[in-house]
């Protein structure tokens, strides 16, 4: 390997590795009996609201809730959705797929700042990374059960709430700040089907609800490049983010298969 490809991998390793925060992070097994204790409560409170209807949410499945209280980690990304990200965008990249890059969805951005970072190290001046959040954090779900019991466990998180100011200086401290980064605040039904992209890349959902999902499905896909990208964060997740997706596909005739990141995360690179 040339020296110009060993720094560009270990600059992109070690943004991995920075934005969540697996290099400094105390190391607790996973999950911590803390967490444990957690997912009992919580388990108990939600049989009692909802009886037979309420989720078995698995203490591991916590364990990314909880993550969200460690004022820490840039992303809550487990290391192969990382990994995904950097493999979709050097791609794109390397195939010439024309477009964008935009995570509808970001809390403190992480994912988002990786990708800036991957455009940096390959010098590519010529496609924005969009960053669409509400930076309020996730709305209030009207169409999906599993959505509403979900809405009452992230109280716990405040709904993933953070301020778009928090998110920019998040970006400015890896020195990724700059006119490739575009912020769309707001609701996704508000900024989405009027945000100034044409083409699309990689699109990474991560709106965890029904709603939030189709609205960044409805809005986004039609501009995803042939050859791009489509990453769903939430889909194995008990949360209407499936519901919305295999309805979209179904609507759409979209026939690529789903490929598993791992128990969470699905994506499909667009054939036509
Ligand atoms: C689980 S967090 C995203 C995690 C993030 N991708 C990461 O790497 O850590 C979900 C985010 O989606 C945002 N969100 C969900 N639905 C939304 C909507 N309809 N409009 C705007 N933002 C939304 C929330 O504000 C929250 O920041």
């Amino acid at each position: 390997m040339a020296p110009v490809d060993d720094a560009r991998r270990l600059y992109l390793d070690l943004l991995k590795a920075a934005v969540r925060n697996s290099i400094y992070r105390d190391e607790v097994p996973r999950p911590s009996p803390r967490e444990r204790e957690f997912a009992e409560a919580l388990r108990a409170t939600l049989r009692e609201k909802y009886g037979a209807r309420a989720p078995d949410w698995s203490a591991e499945t916590l364990h990314a809730v909880l993550e969200a209280n460690r004022p820490v980690a840039h992303t809550l990304a487990e290391l192969a959705q990382v990994d995904n990200v950097l493999s979709c965008v050097e791609t794109v990249l390397a195939d010439d797929v024309p477009g964008d890059l935009i995570e509808t969805g970001v809390f403190r951005g992480g994912q988002t700042i990786l990708m800036r970072g991957i455009l940096k190290a390959y010098g590519v001046t010529d496609r924005r990374v969009f960053v669409a959040d509400s930076f309020q954090g996730l709305p209030a779900p009207k169409l999906n059960i599993d959505d509403a019991i979900a809405h009452d466990v992230l109280d716990s998180v405040a709904h993933f709430a953070i301020s778009a100011d928090r998110v920019r200086d998040n970006f400015r401290r890896y020195g990724l700040l700059d006119e490739q980064v575009c912020f769309l605040e707001g609701w996704f039904c508000d900024t989405l089907p009027h945000a100034p992209i044409s083409k699309i890349a990689v699109m990474r959902l991560d709106g965890d609800y029904y709603e939030s999902t189709r609205d960044a499905l409805t809005s986004l896909y039609g501009k995803l490049s042939v050859g791009g990208f489509a990453i769903i964060d939430d889909y194995g997740l008990p949360l209407g983010c499936r519901q919305a997706v295999d309805e979209f596909r179904a609507e759409q005739g979209i026939r690529e298969p789903l490929r598993a990141v791992d128990a969470q995360t699905v994506f499909w690179r667009r054939e036509q």
